[in-house]
């Protein structure tokens, strides 16, 4: 396990076509700990994981990572919103997430088994990765992440396609991979109640900006922002 690290997100801005979609002045996240990332459509969840992955640049401003002297050696893993997959084996699917790790052939066969597993998709280790249900798509896309030891898990809505057995195990599943491997878990996720059951502390987006961020309980129960209080609305503890 790494010491403890910090990232800490300053002045970031992502415009397309000089229209905003993210801007946040300060965002400290903490490894170790779990974060749910909540807001409407739109508000720039994905937008925020995939430069966090960087998969893309941000337009200004950036990340600096606190307490940890060889930032590029983080091990960061991204799950997309929507689930990739190759046209080979589901097994190879997930092996590929291994790819230049230096374990040996039988070393990534165990992870990729035991990942399989774990997800509950054992069945489909021989099937075609491009023949998968949505479900059984996001489940895979979960397995490349658990074969991983990762220092920031990054996961887009991870179980938007799951049926609620999934829904429930995936919830334990990411909590025992975070105590396991002391990750910091970002979670992008459009259910209170998910965020409730995964995460220690609640970001949440509103047109690019933060607008509530804090100790899950207290956010659930004492939104202080209008878009917190709306979000909570539908749903109650
Ligand atoms: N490549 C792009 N080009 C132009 N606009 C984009 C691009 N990617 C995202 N956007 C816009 O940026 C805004 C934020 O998008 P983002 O995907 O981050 O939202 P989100 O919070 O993840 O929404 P959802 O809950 O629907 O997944 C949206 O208005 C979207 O239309
Ligand atoms: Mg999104």
């Amino acid at each position: 396990m790494r010491p403890p690290f910090r990232l800490s997100i300053e002045k970031l801005k992502k415009t397309y076509a000089e229209r905003m979609v993210l801007d946040i002045d300060e965002l400290v996240l903490d490894s170790g700990h779990a974060y749910a990332l909540v807001g409407p459509n739109g508000s720039g969840k994905s937008t925020l994981l995939k430069i966090l992955a960087g998969a893309i640049d941000a337009s200004e401003g950036g990340v600096v990572v606190h307490g940890e002297s060889n930032p590029e050696e983080l091990r960061v893993g991204f799950m997309p919103q929507k689930s990739y997959s190759f046209g080979f084996s589901v097994f190879r699917n997930v092996a590929l997430a291994l790819e230049g790790s230096g374990l040996t052939r039988s070393e990534i066969g165990e992870r990729v088994t035991s990942a399989l597993d774990i997800v509950g998709i054992s069945d489909l280790a021989d099937a075609r990765g491009s023949s998968l249900s949505g479900g059984e798509a996001q489940r895979m896309a979960l397995a490349r992440i658990l074969v991983r030891d990762l220092d920031v898990a990054l996961l887009d809505e991870p179980t938007a396609s799951m049926d609620i057995t999934a829904t429930m195990l995936v919830e334990d599943v990411l909590t025992e991979y975070r105590e396991k491997t002391g990750c910091l878990l970002l979670v992008a996720t459009h259910a209170p109640s998910q965020a409730r059951r995964i995460a220690n502390s609640i970001v949440m987006l509103s047109e690019g900006k933060v607008v509530e961020c804090g100790d899950a309980q207290d956010v659930l129960l004492q939104p202080t922002s209008a878009q917190g209080r709306e979000f909570l609305s539908y749903w109650s503890v």
